[in-house]
């Protein structure tokens, strides 16, 4: 997760006093990648901040373009960013029983923001594979910050556009 966070200098400072926490860990059924399968995931964010940008996932486009998701919150508070290769940006709450659908074409990163860890499934198609690179490149154009005990969506200052 190493220069993925805004304020990379608190990162290093604590990795640098050997604090490397968990952030987040995810449990897949094994699946054969072939066209009609379902893959199904969970995923598992722990609650906590770098600063006062709070935990996320890498986040990734789905090699295949056409390949949607569906996300169900199982436990704890969390909201997922989207953004398409033009550009354009969408983020939705997820909570216990909610079901967040992530259009084909979207990139998606989901950011815990509450105080207890957030669960959620993931079911998507099992030759979708994942792209990280695209999104690593440009960087996601929202981030997600605490403000006075709440989460706020804002604009990432260091968002590069290469439409
Ligand atoms: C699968 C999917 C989720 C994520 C998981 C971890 O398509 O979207 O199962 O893989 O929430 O996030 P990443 O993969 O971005 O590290
Ligand atoms: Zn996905």
């Amino acid at each position: 997760m190493r220069g993925l966070f805004k304020d990379e200098m608190v990162v290093e400072e604590k990795l640098s006093r050997g604090e490397d926490p968990k952030i987040y860990e995810v449990y897949e059924v094994p699946q054969q990648p072939l066209s009609g399968l379902l893959s199904l995931g969970c995923t598992f964010i722990y609650p906590g901040k770098v600063g006062d940008e709070y935990y996320f996932t890498k986040g990734h486009f789905h090699e295949k373009e056409g390949a949607s998701e569906v996300y169900i919150g199982l436990e704890g508070e969390g909201i997922i960013l989207m953004q398409s290769r033009s550009g354009e940006t969408r983020h939705l709450k997820i909570t216990p029983n909610v079901v967040v659908y992530i259009s084909p074409g979207f990139a998606h990163r989901t950011i815990n923001v509450g105080a207890s860890r957030l669960v959620f499934l993931s079911i998507y198609p099992s030759d979708a594979g994942h792209d990280y690179e695209s999104i690593a490149e440009t960087g996601f154009a929202k981030l997600v910050l605490e403000s006075g005990g709440s989460p706020m969506v804002v604009d990432n200052p260091s968002y590069s556009e290469r439409a």
